[in-house]
């Protein structure tokens, strides 16, 4: 008996690797890079890329939650990891025994840490997080000298650093990003003053890796530069980014409307003459955006096929009228290059008015993947 099936997910680990040393590049001598393999690695599959990565010379991943360190560990993957978001107290024991490091921003998770650090016999590591103006997870900066002040104590808990998040470093205008740097240094500076080392601070995404050396620090978190997306679109980042994800499907039935027939749920298409139409076995279920309803557009012999009236939950409707030769069983490219043209995660973006971050991570997470470049 044979399985196929109709859609095709596949990460290219080699664009990945390029990707990666196009970024590892920019980065000065002794500034480390941590790869942000959070989220299933935005969907690309969290073990294949990041024993990629690691392969590739990151010194550091930094994943969402405990449950993903602990996938990676028992992968035998065994760089530093952080813990992006932070743990609550009952995780700690689990976090310090796989040697997980923790960005830390609550008294009760430091007290937790310290028990944990003394009853395995090890230094619990943290990174203290501080919002400088992204108005997220962190302490406020009034309170970062009193946390560490509360730390002092801790013998079992060692701070690597201080960590923040960028809110709008993608954009043209670098001010408010200036401005949550100059807040960082002083802080990291105060701390400095007072004995702390931190020799690993961290503030940098893709865009201030990329566009704000000055803010790299002692490590630099980039994630969907190296998945091949510039951190914003529209304008051009000077850095030779690849794609990694691309999703293919094939045509399931052609067929031919007459005029005035309309399309799918709602009737929302009406067709104005004869219409070829390919209807393909990918909907909102697989992590199409049903906002790609009348707007998104799909790659048949490296032509463009606009989609028409509603996505479904496991099919769209395509018109391929001005397309010679199609047959039921035509490939169909849904993201990436097919004939010298090539949709991108930004295009899909657009037109379901997100960003590339949430196609990735929606498409990646509901179909199978399949792993070339490796
Ligand atoms: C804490 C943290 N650091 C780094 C990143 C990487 O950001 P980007 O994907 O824009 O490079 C993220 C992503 O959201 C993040 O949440």
């Amino acid at each position: 008996m044979m399985v196929t099936s109709l859609m095709e997910l596949t990460i290219d680990l080699a664009a990945l690797r390029h990707n990666f040393l196009q970024l590892r590049q920019r980065l000065s001598p002794g500034v480390k890079l941590l790869a942000v393999v959070k989220a299933d690695a935005y969907g690309h599959g969290l073990v294949p890329v990041a024993r990629t990565l690691a392969g590739t010379g990151a010194e550091y991943l930094g994943v969402a939650s405990l449950e993903e360190g602990l996938a990676l560990r028992q992968e035998g993957i065994d760089l530093p990891i952080v813990l992006l978001l932070g743990i609550v107290p009952q995780e700690s024991r689990a976090a310090v025994a796989a040697d997980l490091e923790v960005i830390l921003y609550r008294h009760d998770v430091a007290q937790a840490l310290e028990e944990a650090g003394r009853a395995l016999g090890k230094k619990a590591r943290a990174h203290l997080k501080v919002d400088t103006g992204m108005g997220r997870l962190g302490v406020n900066p009034s309170e970062v000298l009193p946390f560490l002040d509360s730390l002092q104590n801790f013998a079992n808990i060692e701070v690597l650093g201080l960590i923040s998040h960028l809110a709008m470093a993608d954009m043209v205008d670098k001010t408010y990003t200036h401005q949550q740097f100059q807040e960082f240094l002083t802080l990291l500076t105060a701390a400095r003053d007072r004995g702390w080392e931190l020799p690993l601070s961290h503030i940098a995404n893709s865009a201030a890796l990329i566009e704000l050396p000055e803010g790299h620090f002692g490590m630099a978190r980039p994630g969907i530069a190296l998945y091949g997306s510039p951190p914003a679109p529209g304008r051009s980042w000077g850095v030779d980014l690849k794609p990694v994800m691309s999703l293919t499907t094939q045509v399931l039935q052609l067929k031919r409307l007459p005029p005035g027939r309309r399309i799918s749920y709602g009737g929302t298409y009406t067709t104005t003459d004869w219409c070829d139409l390919a209807v393909l076995p990918v909907g909102y279920c697989n992590g199409y955006p049903r906002l790609l309803s009348n707007r998104g557009e799909v790659l048949v012999k490296g032509q463009r096929a606009p989609i028409r009236g509603r996505v479904c939950m496991n099919l769209i409707m395509v018109e391929v009228s001005h397309i010679e030769g199609m047959r039921e069983g035509q490939p169909v490219t849904l993201l990436g290059e097919d004939g010298g043209d090539r949709l991108t995660g930004d295009d899909l973006a657009a037109w379901a008015e997100t960003i590339s971050y949430e196609i990735y991570c929606s498409l990646g997470t509901a179909n199978p993947r399949s792993f070339v470049g490796v």
